[in-house]
């Protein structure tokens, strides 16, 4: 019993302590926030769970890809990194869209077969960049094997790029979907019936509770970092449906698209 009661007081002070910050804003807006936050409370212990339970199927198998290529954003650290070291190490000729590309070659000495590792600048914030990134990478290479779109920035402020667009949506989602579109045809020419292109979305279980807000994809009226990290992962989620759905009815089948999702 006094656990009951000890229980509601602690919920009934975080309310009152959470509605006192936040009393200027409309109670639609609260609301909205407080269900984002559990949810992605939800998701993230759901994702913890699904990988406890099926951690035994997680294998690391790198068959060789000598003469394949890849292309990967960001990777100067985090997942990215690591996802590099493993494409080098299966021989892959693997290209980073990154913002400081003088950092590659720090990198590629720490790394087996690092030699294989180059880098050209590209800004995800910037659809020029994204442009001219696209283009660094098709005047070398006419074929592609693999697009990783990994790089990803996660609950900033409310900020426009210079597209105009929400930084979060133009990073994670917008700058990743032109890439795509850019490289298409690359990616095509890379694929065979038994040996299929690829393109991976690094997304998230964000995109669960997310959110397309069609009516004000930059969420001006209300800014919720949270709902705008979740509605640009749900993005991209929509991004590779939407190719996969394309290409997979072809009869001629080149390209696959899939999704990983993280916790
Ligand atoms: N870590 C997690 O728990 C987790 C969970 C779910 C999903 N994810 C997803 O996994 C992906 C990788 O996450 P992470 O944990 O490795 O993140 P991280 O360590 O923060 O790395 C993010 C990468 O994105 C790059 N990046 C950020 N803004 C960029 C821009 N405007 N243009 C080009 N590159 C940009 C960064 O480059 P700089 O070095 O130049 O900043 C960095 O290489 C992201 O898409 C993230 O949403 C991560």
């Amino acid at each position: 019993m006094s656990f009951v009661i000890a229980s509601a007081v602690v919920l009934t002070t975080a309310a009152a302590v959470y509605w006192y910050v936040n009393r200027h804003k409309p109670l639609k807006h609260i609301l909205s926030e407080l269900r984002y936050t559990l949810d992605m409370q939800g998701a993230g212990a759901g994702g913890l769970i699904d990988d406890w339970i099926n951690v035994w199927r997680n294998r690391v198998v790198l068959p060789d890809a000598s003469n394949k290529i890849a292309v990967i954003t960001g990777g100067g650290r985090g997942i990215g990194t690591e996802v590099i070291r493993g494409l080098l190490k299966a021989n892959m000729r693997v290209i980073m869209g990154i913002r400081k590309p003088e950092m590659a070659k720090k990198m590629a000495q720490t790394m087996q077969n690092g030699e294989n590792l180059e880098a050209f600048k590209l800004d995800l914030k910037s659809l020029k960049s994204v442009k001219e990134f696209a283009r660094n990478v098709l005047d070398k290479y006419s074929e592609i094997n693999l697009l990783v779109n990994n790089a990803g920035v996660m609950f900033g402020d409310y900020e426009l790029t210079e597209d105009g667009v929400e930084s979060q949506l133009a990073v994670n989602h917008l700058g990743h979907f032109y890439l795509t579109h850019l490289l298409l045809p690359a990616l095509k020419i890379g694929g065979r019936l038994d040996r299929l292109s690829r393109i991976v979305n690094v997304t998230s279980c964000a995109h669960y509770p997310g959110k397309i807000y069609f009516e004000d994809i930059n969420m001006k009226e209300h800014y919720d970092t949270t709902a705008a990290y979740a509605q640009s992962k749900l993005a991209q989620v929509i991004q590779l449906n939407l190719l996969f759905s394309l290409y997979n009815k072809l009869v001629y089948t080149i390209l696959m698209a899939f999704k990983i999702n993280m916790t």
